[in-house]
């Protein structure tokens, strides 16, 4: 299972036929960018989300949580850019319709002894390379052109000359001529609010949750015992009508930001800061089941920094379909507070009791998407292998984010004593975790559907349970290896596995 697109493939199909992730509006055939999380899907993509709050809001001091509207008062993206900045150069095939990004649309003169021949293009992927040169190496042949080819020179279609833009070959038709120069695409949906559609009543589907807590910055201070520095956690939908959703739940339009904003004073070493906060970060994602070795730092190049940042590095995970962002984290100075102070009239600034003044903070920026830690959870936990001569497909989930934390199963389900004290342990676990019983098809069976699942221990009640009174076994979903544990060792053993 080596193909990553094959490894793709198969986790979507898990999600779809266990109940993670189901398409959006799957019986009117789905909608391009949208996805539904399914019953297991959601319990994965709570967990992600309640061990965040834990870690980052209740375990800390120095952070307070915030839950804002989604619709903001629409200055408020005037004032933070958005309306201007937000947007992504698009370009437009003509003849077929087709949309794509301008700087995930690669192009390269085709050059044979001096001489340029032709365009090719290509759109973004692992693979563009190898595709770019055999349509380089197809053009010179059906030209039949003598000669060297050149090393061809890939640039993203945003560079291209206004004179090149009608050379350049359409991804979808393969000719020139039909592609239109790029152009800005606000990528934020709009809306109308009251009962007017014009444009006094056009509002935002906010794209982050950061701008909600830049706008309640003085609320929070007014009513909160926060001291400098300190951070304001929010988790929430964000919304982005992207050109090109792709590669399942990573890139969609509707999706979920877990977000803080640490505010820090002027004077404060914002390196330091950013980096104690990228290195927090790392730690997290391994704490959580995401290994350090598929996680990479890129750092953003000063002349490639969105408005507001003074510095920001992406932490990098490798996905089946290639290295991508996982979570930024950016330096956004005072930006947001001076843009809104200045917008609004309302002084959004500390006073620092110690030297009598008072300043605007500096922010640091963890932001990170729930769809892409719950998809990087899944790529790193998806393995296949073989149990007792059979192919199984497991998810090697930590038992903190896990759907299930353990399954009870009574050894038979036609021995009423066997079934009586199966039920009654699972009755007293879901009291503390979310657990499941099965009592149908053979153990080996009911195993198998929970490994695929991602349920980390396998509870069996059998004849020594309730004749000897010799505990019940443990299955470990990992090393396969089973104890016995009296029913109270259970309750115990279950609570230090998913609480720590
Ligand atoms: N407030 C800063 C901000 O929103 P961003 O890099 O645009 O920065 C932060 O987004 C994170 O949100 C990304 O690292 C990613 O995890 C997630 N994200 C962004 N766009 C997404 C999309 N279209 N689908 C899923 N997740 C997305």
């Amino acid at each position: 299972m080596a193909d990553p697109t094959d490894k793709m493939e198969n986790i979507i199909n898990l999600c779809k036929r266990r109940g993670f992730v189901f398409p959006s509006s799957d019986i009117y055939g789905g909608f391009n960018g949208f996805f539904d999380y399914g019953p297991l899907g959601v319990e994965l993509k709570n967990n992600i989300k309640q061990a965040w709050w834990q870690d980052f809001v209740h375990r800390r001091d120095d952070i307070v949580g915030l839950d804002s509207s989604i619709i903001h008062h629409p200055t408020t993206w005037k004032a933070s850019g958005h309306i201007e900045n937000f947007t992504d150069p698009l370009v437009d095939c003509k003849e077929s319709k087709m949309r794509y990004r301008a700087d995930q649309l690669f192009f390269a003169p085709v050059r044979v002894a001096g001489e340029t021949i032709g365009y090719i293009s290509v759109l973004e992927d692992e693979t563009m390379s190898a595709k770019a040169e055999e349509m380089a190496n197809e053009m010179k042949r059906k030209l039949a052109k003598q000669g060297a080819l050149e090393p061809l020179t890939l640039k993203d279609y945003t560079e291209a000359k206004p004179e090149e833009h009608v050379l350049i070959p359409s991804p979808a038709t393969g000719k020139p001529g039909s592609l239109t120069p790029p152009r800005s695409f606000n990528m934020m949906f709009q809306t109308y609010v009251g009962a007017m559609q014009d444009a006094s009543a056009t509002a935002y589907l906010r794209p982050e949750t950061a701008q909600g807590i830049f706008i309640n910055f003085k609320n929070v201070v007014d009513t909160g015992r926060v001291k400098l520095p300190f951070g304001i956690a929010q988790i929430g939908k964000a919304f982005r009508n992207e050109i090109n959703p792709r590669n399942f739940i990573f890139r969609s339009r509707e999706f979920e930001q877990m977000e803080i904003e640490y505010f820090i004073a002027p004077s404060a070493d914002w390196q330091t800061a950013h980096q104690g906060w990228i290195e927090g970060c790392l730690a997290w994602f391994e704490s959580i089941g995401i290994p350090r070795a598929k996680l990479s730092l890129y750092p953003h190049p000063t002349e490639k920094l969105a408005h507001y940042s003074k510095g920001t590095t992406d932490i990098m995970f490798e996905f089946p379909f290639g290295v991508q962002e996982l979570q930024g984290v950016a330096a956004r100075g005072d930006f947001d507070l001076t843009q809104h102070s200045d917008v609004s009239g309302t002084k959004l600034d500390w006073f620092d009791e110690a030297a009598k003044a008072r300043f605007i903070p500096h922010v640091i920026e963890p932001s990170v998407g729930v769809d892409r830690v719950f998809l990087a959870l899944l790529t790193t936990a998806y393995h296949e292998d073989e149990v007792e001569g059979e192919k199984r497909i497991v998810l090697r989930l930590p038992a903190r984010v896990a759907p299930f934390k353990a399954a009870v199963f009574p050894l038979l389900k036609n021995k009423p004593a066997l079934v009586e004290r199966a039920e009654a342990l699972y009755r007293r676990l879901k009291k503390r975790l979310n657990v499941f019983y099965d009592e149908s098809g053979n153990i080996g069976r009911r195993y198998r559907r929970q490994d695929e699942i991602g349920t980390p221990f396998g509870i069996t009640i059998d004849f020594d349970t309730i004749e000897k009174d010799a505990g019940v076994t443990v299955r470990n979903r990992d090393t396969l290896e089973q104890v016995r544990m009296t029913e109270d060792e259970v309750v115990r053993f279950l609570d230090e596995q998913v609480n720590g």
